[in-house]
């Protein structure tokens, strides 16, 4: 069973004429629990919109999401927040971290809201991503005295607190310098390592070649998806002229 589905999902925006706009033409896409992977296409194809859809943030127009099993397209408010908070966690290009707490505080907060183990146990959870992460020492720091590698990761930490089987990202490095994008990218091969499903956007080649499959949105369908494997260090020029071909096929 695919942990994640869409099942001929559109999505329409009404547009300032009244005249709508499809965004999203029918989409299928069915992830396997463990997959990794990374969603690209030009600016505009609709590859937010299809990870708001797929993380329960927005509702499509017609056709269905199911997570974990559970079609989420049934779901009152309430029962998709609550599965949106222990099931998926969800990273950004920007961390949108609180400024008024300090990094763990806010790596921490997801657990307080699920509110379902004792918040010493979900502190301890806290730092130890943290030090996974390599951030250790940052527990205390504002949000404003580190750098946007530092701030990301935490996000990551964020995401991970309340250990969901999906990780989501929308293009999380796509703001950072390549070393530090090279730094998430191996945190993310150590989350999908755990057997999480990671599932990300991203413009980047070099961030593509890591997912095991390559998934290619244009103009709101899927017209691309590649199965590339387990990625290994030592095919990835290999990988890299797999995905850059798949990109000049279609012409991104
Ligand atoms: N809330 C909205 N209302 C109206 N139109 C929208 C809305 N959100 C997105 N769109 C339109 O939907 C299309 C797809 O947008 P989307 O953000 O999904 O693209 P994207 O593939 O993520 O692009 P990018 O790579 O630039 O982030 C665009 O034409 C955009 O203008
Ligand atoms: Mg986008």
């Amino acid at each position: 069973m695919s942990i994640l589905q869409a099942t001929a999902v559109t999505k329409d925006y009404s547009g300032r004429t009244g005249v709508g706009n499809r965004v999203l033409r029918g989409v299928d896409l069915a992830v396997e629990a463990g997959q990794f992977v990374a969603v690209m296409g030009p600016s505009g194809s609709g590859k937010t919109t299809l990870l708001n859809i797929l993380s329960g943030m927005d509702r499509p127009t017609s056709g269905s999401v199911s997570v974990s099993g559970h079609d989420i397209s049934a779901m009152t408010e309430k029962d998709l927040a609550a599965l949106r908070l222990r099931r998926l966690g969800f990273v950004f290009q920007s961390p949108h971290l609180m400024r008024t707490l300090s990094l763990l505080d806010n790596v921490v907060l997801p657990g307080f809201l699920a509110g379902d183990e004792p918040r010493a146990e979900i502190v301890a959870r806290g730092r130890a991503l943290m030090d996974d992460m390599g951030i250790a020492d940052l527990a205390k720091s504002d949000v404003t005295q580190v750098s946007g590698g530092q701030l990301q990761r935490a996000g990551i930490c964020r995401a991970l607190i309340n250990e969901p089987e999906i990780l989501i990202g929308d293009e999380p490095t796509g703001a950072l310098n390549s070393a530090a994008a090279a730094q998430i990218l191996d945190i993310l091969d150590r989350v999908r390592s755990r057997g999480t499903t990671v599932v990300l956007v991203t413009h980047d080649p070099a961030v593509a070649v890591r997912a095991d499959r390559v998934v290619l949105l244009v103009d709101g369908r899927v017209v691309e998806d590649v199965t590339l494997g387990r990625y290994e260090a030592a095919r990835s020029a290999e990988r890299t002229e797999a995905v850059s071909a798949l990109l000049s096929r279609r012409g991104v």
